[in-house]
């Protein structure tokens, strides 16, 4: 098969944004894939970030604007990795410019927003995904797969966590995503949350209630001139959902924990699942990432069993199957699947997270904040 070319821009030259690119150039890491794509173009205000795109040689057209790249007709796909206020006008104006897009999470800065992009998206023809990586780790994968089978038995309890201690440190100067008009309201959930629903909710595991323990530890942080400004975004949250009978195929209804740390402390940057049945469980973390742990009972003994998944994601790659993945190779598996998909050709595979998934997230989101004002478990 003659892969197909896929002439990508990408608005928000930044961390993000840079990460998409590198995962273009080594593209030929994946086996019989049926798009190629390349960057060719970067949009960013920002002369710095659009100077690092000079070392990429596919990259033709360096923009200050975004809707310079909505007006070509030579883009196939556009890469939307922005602060989250920009999110609704940006994905909104793309969606209805018909132009298939990837938009970073948490696809608008609240859930109105996301109700607003999620209308645009559904009332286009473009192909939409949202960006959700951590899925495609192979140990998360066969967690997923293990879930779904139905092995768990009745499903008693399921969590979702992800934890990193970037803001641990209180010198740490204020960013956008430290301040809650351009992070959200939702804070850390806003930055974070996505990546722990993705999984839950492509199971069926879709909460009826949510109970939110919402902390923000540090208020103020340095500004540009070293001046404390306030920092008033959450930095942690705990929710404690109920999901209700007849979500699952277990027809019974079960407790869920979504975690989302900004200061954990000892946590790098930990994507971790886990779920638990009468007949069966699994857990995996990125932490170790090699390894998967299953539960079952067996000869009357309740036995956790550890299971490597080598190096086998949704597409296969020339890497040997027993050598390490890391966070790059997910968001380049995530990028496998989004294009296979747009090319009808993801088959059986795992989809990325569609902009239902999202908005179904910032249902939760919202909730969250409704319970952390009134201290009572509150009703999506
Ligand atoms: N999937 C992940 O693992 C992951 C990780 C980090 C961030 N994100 C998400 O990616 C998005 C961007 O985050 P980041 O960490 O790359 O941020 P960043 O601050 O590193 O980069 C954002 C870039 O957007 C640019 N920008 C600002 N206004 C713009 C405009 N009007 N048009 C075009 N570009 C503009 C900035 O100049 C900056 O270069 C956010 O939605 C964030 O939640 C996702």
């Amino acid at each position: 098969m003659t892969p197909r070319p896929v002439r990508i821009g990408i608005v928000g030259g930044g961390l993000m944004g840079r990460e998409l690119a590198v995962v273009c150039g080594r593209w030929p890491q994946l086996i019989d894939h049926p798009a190629a794509p390349r960057v060719v173009a970067v949009a960013d205000p920002n002369p710095v970030a659009r100077d690092w795109f000079r070392s990429i040689p596919t990259v033709e057209t360096f923009a200050d604007d975004w809707r310079e790249l909505i007006e070509r007709d030579d883009i196939d796909v556009l890469y939307l990795a922005v602060p989250h206020n920009l999110h609704e006008d940006l994905y909104v104006a793309v969606a209805e410019a018909g132009i298939d897009f990837l938009g970073e999470k948490p696809f608008g800065i609240d859930l109105a927003a996301a109700g607003h992009i999620v209308e645009a998206v559904d009332a286009s023809s473009a192909f939409v995904r949202v960006s959700s990586e951590m899925p495609f780790f192979p140990g998360a994968q066969r967690a997923i797969s293990y879930a779904a089978s139905g092995a768990l038995g009745e499903i008693l309890d399921v969590r979702s966590q992800f934890a990193h201690s970037s803001d641990i440190d209180r010198g740490k100067g204020i960013n956008w995503k430290r301040r809650a008009e351009t992070c959200g309201e939702i804070g850390v959930m806003g930055d974070l949350g996505m990546h722990v629903a993705h999984v839950p909710l492509r199971l069926g595991y879709q909460p009826e209630t949510v109970y939110a323990m919402l902390d923000n530890v540090v208020l103020e942080r340095p500004g540009p001139d070293g001046v404390l400004v306030p920092c008033d975004t959450w930095d942690n949250a705990l929710l404690a959902c109920r999901v209700p009978s007849g979500s699952t195929a277990t027809d019974r209804r079960f407790s869920m924990l979504w975690e989302t740390r900004r200061i954990a402390p000892g946590q790098m940057n930990s994507w971790s699942f886990e779920a638990l049945g009468m007949d069966g469980g699994v857990r995996f973390s990125t932490r170790t990432p090699t390894t998967l742990q299953r539960f079952t009972r067996r000869d009357g003994e309740q036995v956790w069993e550890e299971v490597q998944p080598g190096n086998i994601s949704v597409w296969p790659m020339v890497s040997g199957g027993i050598f390490e993945f890391g966070f790059a190779d997910a968001l380049m598996q995530m990028w496998a699947s989004y294009l296979a998909e747009r090319e009808g050709e993801l088959g059986e595979r795992f989809g990325t997270a569609t902009p239902a998934e999202a908005l179904a997230s910032h249902r939760v989101f919202a909730a969250a904040l409704r319970s952390d004002l009134s201290g009572r478990a509150e009703t999506l």
